[in-house]
């Protein structure tokens, strides 16, 4: 543990206003990572909890030591938790901090701690740690959205709506399925939340500076301590390998673009245009010179947090292209991002949990806007094929020629003359009529997945078993 010998060169005149030296001191504001690896305490700990006793059990260090070493770093988890830990920059980071702490409180013992270990495989371990029990928390979080979704589904189930490609009018669909479609994004989310969470399910600790060590230690024995499936299989990989933490990165990107869709959504179904909805006071606000306005202000900052997840994810990325084997202090750049895209992300998914739940749905407004922009000229279509025998191109054809009519009369499908449909096709009658409107539209969609109302629901009794 160096300490600088801060008093002893002039500060540069350039940029050295603030600085009381000048190389070391800007050699410790680079180096030091305790400003934001301090939040790796509790990990820390928690691996050299396990480290001592693994030592103490394989005769590498005396129980009594080991005893000193947990009472201590015990009282540092306490003193911690309480505010009344000093960190100090000199240190450089939360592994040595500790470490100088517990030397002063219990006298040399505090030195045999580091036996057969390094801060590489430190590090590595604790990052780990932390990262595992954020994939749990992000995995539980997605449950609820994913609940807040299912029980929309089943409210609306029989809800109609436009559905859009392009943002085009396209069929009538049913805002359960629509709500079901987010169920299934935000379930592959969980899903690979989970993937992540068995990858990187092995301990790190034990690897040492990067080969391993001659101390007869067990890494089985502080995986399972750990709660890891067991140790990592090369010393090497186990220093240099942030994969966990690119992967935590990646499943939170693509979550946080499945939630800045969602956003987007709802920043333009809440518009008076839309109408589709209406958001809770909750999770709005008003304008402060025009009355009339509420903000979606809470979709807005989601749909940007994806912004900072995503360029999260491209800044490990690039720290960690071309490092040359094993760990290199570039390494230390990995946890901001992912502190960072952790906040973020949970935010994210809390204030959409609670505007999906919150917000008001108005069935008469989708209804309306449903069966406007002839989205039922598929049915039409489908309805030739069926009962007038056409091959679906030429019904597709003679649909055409109806919307144009439509267009021209300036109504919908439904209010066209039977006269006029029959002049177009005549084995048109008015049974045509059944399929024109956009309930029955949705109730013929029965194809599995389809949009019917007696699909939705199996996918959401499926989805129900699924937590
Ligand atoms: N603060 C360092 C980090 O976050 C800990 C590992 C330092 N190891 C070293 N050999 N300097 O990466």
């Amino acid at each position: 543990m160096a300490d600088g010998n801060s008093e002893t060169k002039s500060s540069n005149q350039m940029w050295g206003g603030r600085f009381a030296s000048g190389p070391d001191a800007i050699m410790e504001e680079i180096n030091a990572s305790i400003d934001f690896d301090k939040k790796l305490f509790a990990q820390d700990i928690r691996g050299s909890i396990a480290h001592a006793t693994m030592l103490a059990h394989q005769g590498i260090i005396s129980t009594e030591d080991k005893d000193k070493i947990v009472h201590g770093l015990d009282t540092i988890l306490s003193e911690i938790e309480s505010g009344q830990f000093e960190f100090s920059r000199r240190l450089e980071d939360i592994h040595m901090n500790i470490e100088a702490r517990l030397a002063t409180l219990i006298g040399p013992a505090a030195g045999r701690l580091h036996t057969a270990r390094s801060r590489n495989d430190q590090v590595a371990l604790d990052f780990r740690l932390w990262v595992k029990e954020e994939l749990q928390k992000c995995e539980s979080m997605l449950t609820g959205l994913i609940a807040a979704f299912l029980d929309r589904a089943e409210e609306h189930a029989d809800t109609v709506m436009p559905g859009f490609t392009h943002l085009q009018t396209a069929q009538p669909v049913t805002f359960g399925h629509h709500c079901m479609a987010y169920v299934e994004m935000f379930g592959r989310d969980r899903a690979r939340v989970r993937h992540a969470i068995e990858h990187m399910d092995e301990s790190p600790i034990g690897a040492a500076a990067l080969a391993g060590t001659g101390f007869p230690i067990d890494r089985h024995m502080t995986a399972k301590a750990l709660g890891f499936s067991g140790p990592t299989r090369n010393s090497i990989d186990t220093v240099s390998d942030r994969d966990f933490a690119l992967e935590f990165l990646a499943l939170a990107s693509i979550c946080a673009v499945h939630l800045s869709r969602l956003a987007e959504e709802i920043v333009i179904w809440s518009t008076p245009q839309f109408g589709f909805i209406r958001l809770s006071d909750a999770f709005s606000t008003g304008s402060s010179i025009m009355p009339q306005k509420k903000n979606p202000d809470a979709a807005e900052l989601v749909r940007a947090k994806t912004g900072r997840i995503n360029g999260s994810l491209i800044a490990l990325l690039t720290v960690m292209k071309g490092l040359p084997l094993a760990y290199s202090k570039d390494m230390q750049e990995d946890k901001e991002q992912v502190f960072d895209s952790a906040e973020s992300l949970e935010l994210a998914i809390a204030a959409m949990t609670g505007m999906v739940r919150d917000m008001t749905i108005r069935t008469d407004r989708m209804k309306a806007a449903a069966g406007s922009g002839y989205s039922t000229a598929t049915d039409l279509a489908d309805w030739l094929v069926r009962e007038a025998g056409l091959p679906f191109r030429d019904a597709h054809h003679v649909t055409g020629h109806a919307v144009a009519l439509a267009e021209k009369n300036g109504c919908e499908l439904a209010e066209l003359s039977l006269e006029d449909l029959q002049a177009l096709n005549p084995a048109i009658t008015d049974k045509v009529f059944g399929v024109l409107t956009v309930e029955a539209s949705v109730a013929s969609r029965t194809s599995f997945g389809g949009t019917a109302p007696s699909e939705v629901r199996k996918q959401i009794a499926w989805w129900r078993t699924r937590n």
